[in-house]
């Protein structure tokens, strides 16, 4: 489609209370801002973002999840403001759409409506009960007059409940007719981009309100905000998945980022936190497990294990407790209170209670690599580098020291036992009570 897409994402965010910029700040695991670029590229191939406060920051994180986006700097020090964002800005197309980068829950079905008016102007509303923090706009006779920042209104304009909400579609030559025009002779010593909608009214262009839904356009200024678009976005990703095929148990408490994909018929159960590129195919997530930028295939994980990232898990039963990190597991048990980093392990391989990767020692990690069929006993200790061959026992509490060890072996060490009779009576006495 040939359209322009500007997203504003210059400013400082000051109610977020933050050292981060504001649209940094992350929803289901990805920066707010990543969303509405997202939604833009879908129907744009000239996204333009602006960008000022903690430029570089801003423009590394997009430029790890998109290529070929237009990054202009704003010129904040001395043309604050979302008009001030405007000016550097020079859209391919004719038809230019401006976002605010604080809105991550628009989707591209609404921003087309946008360009269905032919109006020179198209600027979306929205009826509000609690109108605090927008922008009014002053209708009258169904026409929009125009718009008022909330800290440059009167009383009776903070009565008007219907707000902008800072998405607009201009022709590119109203833009150039007007941007340069804007004055910061208001509340805040800013550039309103808002205010070339009574300029245009004043030379009889047209203006048509387009009335759009709340909760895509609800910006996010506050942490409060941030966490209630955090739920409306997971709710959207829990949804789109069970639709695909994924059971979820009490999904309202399911945890889970834009990265995740599932494939074939997957459970989550309750508690469950899913996050970063995580892929999870045939599988069952038990309650309260995390899994973080992992793979899992053909498995079962938990209730209450902790899957780190760069683990790749197939065919495998991970029982509760049980940590792995930046493993390789295929066909393997282990069942219960373990912990496995930096390891490969092979099939048939049954990990004991208790297993415990030594896999650093204060400086550097080291590798755990086991072979096929290894039958590890309880509360081992598997110092790294080790290597373990196919078909090889471990008896319960060994120390297993760096080293290869070849198929075939049992590996056994155990202090013996000491038995010295009579010791309890003597050291409580006979009378001692339970
Ligand atoms: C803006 C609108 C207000 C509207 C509201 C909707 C103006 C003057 N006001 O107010 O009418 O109701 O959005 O959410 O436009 N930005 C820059 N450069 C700047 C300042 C802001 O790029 O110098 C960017 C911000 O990063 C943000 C967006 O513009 O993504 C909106 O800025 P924000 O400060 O949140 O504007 P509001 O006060 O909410
Ligand atoms: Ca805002």
């Amino acid at each position: 489609m040939s359209l322009s897409i500007v997203i504003l994402a210059a400013g400082k965010g000051s109610r977020m209370k933050s050292p981060k910029a504001k649209v940094l700040h992350e929803i289901c695991g990805r920066e707010m801002l990543y969303y509405s670029i997202k939604a833009a590229r879908e129907i744009s191939d000239d996204v333009i973002v602006v960008v000022a406060h903690q430029k570089e920051a801003v423009t590394a994180a997009m430029e790890k999840h998109f290529t070929g986006l237009t990054f202009v700097t704003q010129d904040a020090d001395n043309f604050p403001g979302t008009g001030g964002a405007m000016m550097g800005v020079k859209p391919r197309y004719d038809d230019v759409l401006v976002l605010n980068g604080d809105m991550p829950l628009i989707k591209r079905s609404s921003i087309e409506k946008f360009l269905a008016n032919p109006a020179d102007i198209v600027m979306s509303v929205i009826p509000l009960d609690n109108p605090s923090g927008y922008g009014r706009v002053v209708i009258e006779n169904n026409s929009v007059l125009r718009i008022v920042e909330e800290k440059d209104a009167t009383d009776t304009e903070k009565a008007i409940n219907t707000v902008n909400a800072g998405v607009y579609a201009f022709k590119h030559h109203v833009l150039q007719t007007y941007i340069p025009r804007l004055s910061n002779a208001n509340a805040q010593g800013e550039y309103y981009l808002t205010d070339v909608i009574e300029m245009a009214r004043n030379d009889a262009l047209s203006i048509a309100p387009l009335y759009v839904e709340e909760v895509e356009f609800k910006g996010v200024n506050s942490k409060n905000d941030l966490a209630g678009a955090e739920m409306i976005m997971m709710d959207r990703l829990r949804r789109l998945w069970m639709d695909a095929g994924v059971i979820m148990q009490l999904p309202e408490t399911i945890y889970i980022e834009e990265g995740v994909r599932f494939e074939g018929e997957c459970i989550v159960e309750n508690g469950a936190r899913l996050c970063g590129n995580t892929l999870i195919a045939h599988s069952h997530i038990k309650a309260h497990s995390v899994i973080e930028e992992s793979i899992i295939r053909d498995s079962d994980i938990g209730p209450m294990a902790h899957i780190r990232p760069s683990s790749v898990i197939t065919g495998t039963h991970i029982g509760n407790f049980v940590e792995v990190k930046k493993s390789t597991l295929t066909e393997v048990k282990a069942g219960h209170l373990s912990y496995l980093g930096d390891a490969v392990i092979d099939s048939g391989t049954n990990i004991g209670a208790g297993t415990i990767t030594c896999n650093y020692d204060g400086i550097k990690k080291y590798q755990t690599i086991i072979g096929k069929n290894v039958f590890i006993g309880s509360d081992t200790q598997l110092v790294a580098p080790v290597e373990i061959a196919d078909n090889v026992m471990i008896a319960a509490g060994t120390t297993v020291t760096a080293g290869k060890y070849e198929s075939g072996l049992l590996i056994l060490s155990r202090t013996p036992i000491k038995k010295i009779s009579g010791f309890f009576t003597r050291f409580f006495g006979k009378g001692k009570e339970c």
